[in-house]
């Protein structure tokens, strides 16, 4: 059998936490979470911009452990685009992910699947790590489309980048009807449309890269539900929203899934 992909839980804090609070929760994180614990689980996580140089600042002089990472940045390296933030400037700051094509800035910010495909070439380019989302509203689900739209946004957001790129790539399956609204899917029902992706990947890239692609599951993860999720064959971390922004449940989150 295959060697298990180690998981990554991801801590998404959206916009929540400014730099002095950010600085507390990962102060606390830190403390939670003993060096056994990274040795089988990887730990990301995303604070909002304007956070992210006070948190590598206290990570690199506490040796903190876990990695850190964005929640979007534009395409392009620099010009006239106000308010956007360049890879080149992400990579700057030691970042290991970035995430994109999150159903809120699909959905709230009009993101198109080809606008995530520039971002996830971007950030392959600056050597960070993309973790790609996909997901399905609830009408889609009912209307028996959950798999075709997931298909659809994973074979547009990994065009036409290379299968070994491919291989080292996260991507979340977070069903949109389960983001912050306490639903969560199944295990049964996250692990088959996790497991779709790999198939999807599979047919683009090859075996090797759905191999080594990690598949994230998100949507209302919370630390009673985390390792049932994780138990699951094609899945291989979380993607936390709210639970994250609590350094005890998210460590609680990590610790069930190792
Ligand atoms: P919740 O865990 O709050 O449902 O958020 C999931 C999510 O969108 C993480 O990116």
């Amino acid at each position: 059998m295959a060697e298990r992909r180690q998981p990554l839980i991801s801590g998404n804090w959206k916009m929540h936490h400014d730099h002095f609070e950010a600085l507390r929760t990962v102060q606390k994180l830190s403390y939670n979470l003993a060096d056994h614990d990274y040795a089988k689980v990887a730990v990301s996580v995303h604070p909002p911009f304007t956070d992210l140089r006070t948190v590598q600042t206290a990570m690199e002089s506490d040796r903190m452990k876990f990695a850190l990472g964005a929640q979007h940045c534009h395409w392009e390296e620099k010009g006239a685009f106000t308010g956007e933030v360049s890879p080149v400037f992400l990579a700057k700051l030691n970042l290991a992910y970035v995430i994109c094509g999150h159903s809120e800035r699909r959905e709230l910010f009009g993101e198109t699947d080809d606008d995530v495909n520039r971002k996830v070439k971007a950030i392959l380019k600056h050597g960070m790590t993309p973790i790609m989302c996909c997901g399905e509203t609830d009408a889609e689900r009912e209307a028996g489309e959950a798999q075709s739209k997931v298909e659809g946004q994973i074979r547009a957001g990994l065009a036409g980048i290379t299968a070994e790129q491919a291989a080292g790539l996260v991507v979340a399956y977070e069903p949109i009807w389960a983001i912050g609204t306490g639903k969560t899917a199944t295990p049964e029902d996250a692990q088959e449309m996790c497991a779709v992706v790999r198939r999807v990947v599979a047919e683009v890239h090859g075996a090797d890269a759905a191999a080594g692609v990690r598949v994230q599951y998100g949507g209302s993860v919370k630390p009673g539900n985390a390792a049932d999720l994780m138990s699951q064959a094609d899945i291989d971390g979380a993607l936390v929203g709210g639970a994250s922004l609590d350094a005890d449940d998210f460590a609680q989150i990590v610790v069930a899934s190792v």
